[in-house]
This record gives structure tokens, C-alpha cells and sequence, in this order.
């Protein structure tokens, strides 16, 4: 009788546990949409398709990842929302666009702070760097990782664009960053916060005169089409924040957690080495294209824009911190 009832129970046990196992076998996966503005050929539409190939293969079944490229689901005034309201799953922001969230991360618009990609690149590797990805913790946000684009270069509807007294009086298209609208000010000229899908018209009926992107963001966008010059100015850099809703995140069984982490970490290593090639390729194919001129600078011009554009850095030093903005500017040494 008791050796029944144990069969029972083992029975029942067992069936239970294969019904379990059923249902997670026929469970519907994960759905993880990623939601960006840019083209699918830029160096974040490559890393965004990236970790939908590497995240499928490691969760066969388990999660479906949907890309969805060039504003399509949210534009950058919407997507952060967004996600904070679980309507989508990840978001790489450029960091131009967290002013609202923290102000440590002001620090990547701080014009001409890095020497080159190579110096952001430490700097986001360092443990200030790091430490940026949780400071948004209390505010529902986690950072997953950052991903490059490239340095900024201006542009205009002018022939001449080499000086910065060559920007006066005139209306330039930014990121929602109060950095950059300081930037400009300080320049003389006026800044107008417009969402990335907006710029291309705003260039084109001239509601702006000029734009500040990476290479790569112009050619695919075509903002070449629509401008004169485009000075090689390098004058800060254009990176982005790959973000997640931190509840949702932690809310995901450990074993699926720990296998997107590894995505994550191999669609970076892609998008990363992918970046400097992308850039360099686009702004080759906008010199092809001849519609706008590349107005290359000597070291003088440079060095007149940056003098033009430094006291920007003492009106955000207090809200960034002076600490972190001096390992950043310690980054610029290859240890
Ligand atoms: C912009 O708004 O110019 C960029 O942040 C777009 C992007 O995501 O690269």
C-alpha cells in the first residue's frame, strides 16, 4: 500500500514536472524589441542586428529579438518613454540624450574633451566610464553598454564654414542636450532641439541653416544632399548608450539574463570595430557624391573652434562633477 501511494506520488510528480517541461518547451518567447533612429548600415544599426543574431542563437526558442531601425516604432523624443513604460524593451540613445536622467553623462558633449574615438574608447572602458552605465538605477534606467559612432563634424548651407565667426547668426539643428544648445550659443549662433526623423526637412526648407553629425549619420540620411559645406571639425563625438528597462531586466530568468549579457558584450565588439570603417567609408561617399563640400581645417581653424567653444565646459563642470570630467581628460593619455 505505501509502496502504491510513493508510485502515486511519483507519478503524479513525474507528470507534473513533464507538463512543466512541456509548457516552457511551448512557452512563446521573449519578445525584445530594440528601437532605434538611424539606418541599418550606420555602426548602431549594425550592433542593434548583431545582438539579434547572437541573442536568437544563444536562446534558440527563448527570445525573438525585433530590430526596428530609423525611427519606425519611437522617434528619440519618444523611445525613452517608451521604454520606462515597457513598450519597448532596449534603446540606444545617443548620450547627448540623457540630460533629463542624469547630468553626470553631460560630460561625452563637452566639445573637443577627447583627442580622438581612442581616448572616448578608454574612457568608457575606465570605471568612471563604467560606473556612468548605473547611474540611472533610481530613475528605472539600466546602461548595458556603450557603442560608438564617431567624432561631429559641422555643417552648413553656406560656401564658407572654416572659422567659427563663420556660424554667426546662424539657426542649427541639436540633440535635445543642453550642452550643445550652450555650445552653439556660445558660437552666436541659435540652436533649435529637434528629433533626428525631423532633421533632413528641417535642412531642406531651411528652417535650420546647419546640423552637427558623424559621418555616417549625414550619408545615410542624406543631409549632404541638402547642405554646402561640411567642415572636418572633430569637434566631440557623437556615442550612444545601449539602455534597458532596469525592471524588466531583472525581472528575466538568470539563464536568459546572463546569455543576453554575452550578446550584448559580442554585438558591441562588432558595432565597435565596425565604427571607424563606417565613417571613414560614408565620408567617402559623401566626397564621391560632390553634392557638399568637405572643407578640411588646419590646425589653426581647429584650434580657433576649440578656443571659441571652451567656456562651455565651466557652465556644466559643477552638475558633472570636476572629478569625472578629469579622467576623461586622463583618457586622452594611452596608458
Ligand atoms: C541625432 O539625433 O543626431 C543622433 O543622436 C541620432 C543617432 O542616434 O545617431
Amino acid at each position: 500500500m505505501k509502496f502504491t501511494t510513493t508510485r502515486l506520488a511519483t507519478a503524479i510528480g513525474l507528470s507534473l514536472t513533464l507538463g512543466l517541461v512541456s509548457v516552457t518547451a511551448n512557452a512563446a518567447p521573449i519578445v525584445i524589441k530594440f528601437s532605434h533612429v538611424v539606418a541599418d548600415s550606420t555602426p548602431k544599426g549594425q550592433g542593434a542586428l548583431k545582438f539579434k543574431e547572437l541573442a536568437e542563437a544563444a536562446l534558440p526558442g527563448e527570445v525573438e529579438v525585433q530590430v526596428f531601425p530609423n525611427s519606425q516604432l519611437f522617434g528619440d523624443g519618444k523611445e525613452m518613454e517608451a521604454l520606462l513604460l515597457g513598450d519597448v524593451q532596449i534603446i540606444a540613445p545617443s548620450l547627448a540624450k540623457f540630460d533629463r536622467y542624469t547630468k553626470k553623462i553631460q560630460i561625452f558633449d563637452l566639445p573637443f574633451l577627447f583627442d580622438d574615438m581612442a581616448a572616448l574608447d578608454r574612457f568608457q572602458a575606465s570605471p568612471a566610464g563604467q560606473s556612468l552605465l548605473d547611474s540611472m538605477q533610481s530613475k528605472g534606467i539600466q546602461g548595458l553598454a556603450y557603442w560608438h559612432n564617431g567624432l561631429k563634424q559641422m555643417s552648413t548651407n553656406k560656401d564658407k564654414l572654416t572659422r567659427p565667426e563663420d556660424v554667426k547668426g546662424l539657426k542649427f539643428r541639436i540633440q535635445a542636450s543642453d550642452v550643445l544648445e550652450a555650445q552653439f550659443r556660445q558660437l552666436d549662433a541659435n540652436p533649435q532641439k529637434l528629433a533626428f526623423a525631423e532633421v533632413y526637412q528641417a535642412l531642406q526648407t531651411g528652417v535650420v541653416d546647419g546640423a552637427e553629425n558623424p559621418w555616417s549619420n549625414i550619408y545615410s540620411q542624406k543631409f549632404h544632399e541638402v547642405q554646402k559645406t561640411i567642415a572636418n571639425t572633430n569637434h566631440g563625438a557623437l556615442d550612444y548608450m545601449v539602455i534597458t528597462n532596469a525592471g524588466w531586466w531583472d525581472g528575466l530568468p538568470e539563464n536568459v539574463r546572463a546569455a543576453l549579457k554575452t550578446a550584448m558584450a559580442g554585438a558591441t565588439e562588432h558595432a565597435n570595430k565596425l565604427a571607424n570603417e563606417i565613417n571613414e567609408r560614408d565620408k567617402k561617399l559623401i566626397a564621391d557624391a560632390g553634392k557638399a563640400k568637405i572643407q578640411p581645417l588646419s590646425k589653426e581653424d581647429v584650434a580657433a573652434w576649440r578656443t571659441a567653444m571652451q567656456p562651455v565646459w565651466e557652465k556644466f563642470q559643477d552638475g558633472i562633477g570636476v572629478d569625472l570630467i578629469e579622467a576623461a581628460k586622463a583618457s586622452n593619455q594611452p596608458s
